[in-house]
């Protein structure tokens, strides 16, 4: 492959949105940051340099990093923050992947304003497997807050409450035109009639997954976080945050001048105040060259835009009939390497939980706690120095332990009344496994602060969704229904609403790998774990060394 380099200086931009104006932090005063193009096989040099005062880290959410831990990025993870002044060089190599990713920032809540597009082109010569397109248009999602986003995290932890709620969503930085003050700031995108166009979505927002739609138009999901899926035609698609899609867009053959909206707008179980506005661009057709219009011309430039219809906010049927379409291709050019036998089995809850207040504190959560999160009623600490430093130098001492619970503290009825015993401990422990062990996680909503979609996210890896089901988790009903053959293969899955998903994955990557739901404010609380894969024999399996610009906490 080609070797590419990038320049990420990160600075300080005044970006005005919905009339508020504001200092963002940015990569080459870009908002969204700036899109990366490259091919399968390619090795990847991206130098960061931090101009601002805030420490930064940027993750390239689904590269799989295979030996180069070093440059995945979640901050005190991977590695310690970049400080101000300070540079890295994240030094990877795409290997065995193609399709869309995004890269953003993996520290606090700066996520809200560094992210872009991380595009894999097959290799050369290699085709998509399906038709080709006209055109290929990156679709990414974000939230905008007028105020800071890192004042509205640190507020929230210090009240114990929920943070507040973004302003507006966007598309490709843009709010569009139902928001006030918003219309000059849309997305719009010109189409020329009969093509194909495949569009790249890609969720960076911070707290919802969104339901997106095409007024009069029919999308075909080609793709899920990077690996093709069997084609299936739907007028809505369902992405989570950190979750991709791509679909082809089929144009229709005369509309000239016409416009439709393309809107966005979130879906959301559990308690809490959702943000339920949407973001909406336009789909322009072109005026076809020698076109005259006259009045026996077919214009619908006059008629309002046209609004597609979007699922209701909390519509969980339309949720789970649009997951279970998601199927591998699991062709012989793209085969589903589903692990078939298990060497371990995890069974981990997931979900939210409260903690007392402490004393002299008054605490905004539920009945004057706080807001806490956790895995098996971990809700995991991150350390002040780097874990994957820890282990490669063997100084865990003190950093964290490797004792992390394989099941929930004191089994109970998940989705039934809440329980007493939903203890919630903090601590920085993790699971060691050895190199390519393979792996069965039962993720299960606990419903306990009630039920809620959580996009869970595994760095490092694919998993196979082989299950997923509402309720409890049945060990001994359930497998005997999971999907072997065909499961999608992906990055981030959504532990449905008070029910479970089963998952599976080859531990064939050694290092320390985050697992965390991607709804930034679970993060914030806690519901994040991370797993010790140990080197195997050979060279090819083992850890690479650190480089020698790897930030210093
Ligand atoms: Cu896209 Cu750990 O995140």
């Amino acid at each position: 492959g080609t070797t590419r380099h990038y320049h990420f200086d990160i600075t300080y931009k005044n970006v005005t949105r919905l009339c508020h104006t504001k200092s963002i932090v940015t990569v080459n005063a870009q908002f969204p940051g700036p899109r990366i193009v490259a091919r399968e096989g390619d090795h990847i040099l991206i130098k960061v340099i931090n101009n601002v005062q805030n420490n930064i880290s940027i993750h390239w959410h689904g590269i799989r990093q295979l030996q180069t831990g070093w440059a995945d990025g979640p901050a005190y993870v991977t590695q310690c923050p970049i400080q101000t002044g300070q540079s890295y060089v994240y030094n990877y190599t795409i290997t065995g992947q193609r399709g869309t990713l995004f890269w953003h920032a993996h520290i606090s809540w700066l996520r809200s304003t560094l992210y872009g597009p991380l595009i894999i082109l097959p290799k050369k010569g290699a085709r998509y497997p399906f038709a080709k397109p006209h055109k290929e248009v990156p679709i990414i999602f974000g939230e905008w807050w007028n105020a800071d986003p890192e004042a509205v995290i640190s507020q929230a932890l210090q009240s114990g409450g929920g943070p507040n709620v973004s302003d507006a969503y966007t598309m490709n930085g843009l709010p569009g035109p139902l928001y006030n003050c918003s219309a000059k700031d849309t997305f719009k995108l010109k189409v020329k009639a009969r093509k194909i166009y495949l569009l790249r979505l890609i969720n960076a927002a911070l707290n919802d997954q969104l339901f997106f739609s095409i007024a009069n138009h029919t999308l075909t999901v080609v793709e899920v976080d990077a690996v093709y899926v069997k084609p299936f035609s739907t007028n809505t698609i369902l992405i989570a945050p950190g979750q991709t899609t791509n679909v082809l867009l089929k144009t229709k053959s005369h509309y000239p001048n016409a416009t439709f909206l393309m809107m966005a707008r979130p879906y959301a179980t559990g308690l809490g105040t959702f943000d339920n506005s949407t973001v909406a661009g336009v789909l322009e057709y072109k005026t076809p060259p020698n076109t005259h219009r006259s009045n026996s011309t077919v214009s619908l430039k006059n008629l309002p835009l046209l609004k597609p219809v979007l699922p209701a906010l909390s519509d969980t049927s339309f949720a789970t009939k649009f997951t279970n379409k998601l199927r591998s291709l699991a062709s012989a050019e793209f085969p589903a390497n589903v692990p078939k036998k298990v060497d371990r089995h995890f069974f981990f809850t997931v979900g939210l939980g409260t903690n007392p207040c402490e004393k002299n504190q008054t605490c905004q959560g539920p009945n004057g706690t706080k807001f806490s999160a956790s895995v098996n009623n971990v809700s995991f600490a991150l350390p002040d120095t780097a874990l994957l430093q820890s282990y490669f130098f063997r100084q865990s001492n003190g950093v964290y332990t490797a004792d992390f619970p394989t099941s929930p503290l004191n089994p109970f009825n998940y989705t039934g009344a809440p329980p007493n015993n939903t203890i919630v401990n903090s601590g920085t422990k993790m699971v060691v496994i050895p190199y390519n062990t393979s792996v069965e996680v039962v993720m299960q909503d606990t419903s306990i602060l009630g039920a809620e979609n959580h996009p869970l996210h595994l760095h490092g890896f694919n998993f196979f969704v082989v299950g997923q089901g509402f309720g409890n988790f049945d060990p001994k009903i359930d497998p005997a229904n999971f999907n072997l053959l065909d499961p999608v293969e992906r990055n981030t899955v959504g532990v449905p609403s008070g029910g479970w998903v089963a998952i599976r994955f080859l531990a064939d990557n050694p290092g320390v790998w985050f697992m965390h739901c991607h709804l930034e404010v679970h993060t914030s609380w806690g519901l994040r774990m991370a797993w010790v894969v140990l080197d195997g024999k050979l060279t090819n399996q083992k850890l690479l060394p650190p480089p020698f610009d790897l930030p210093k906490c």
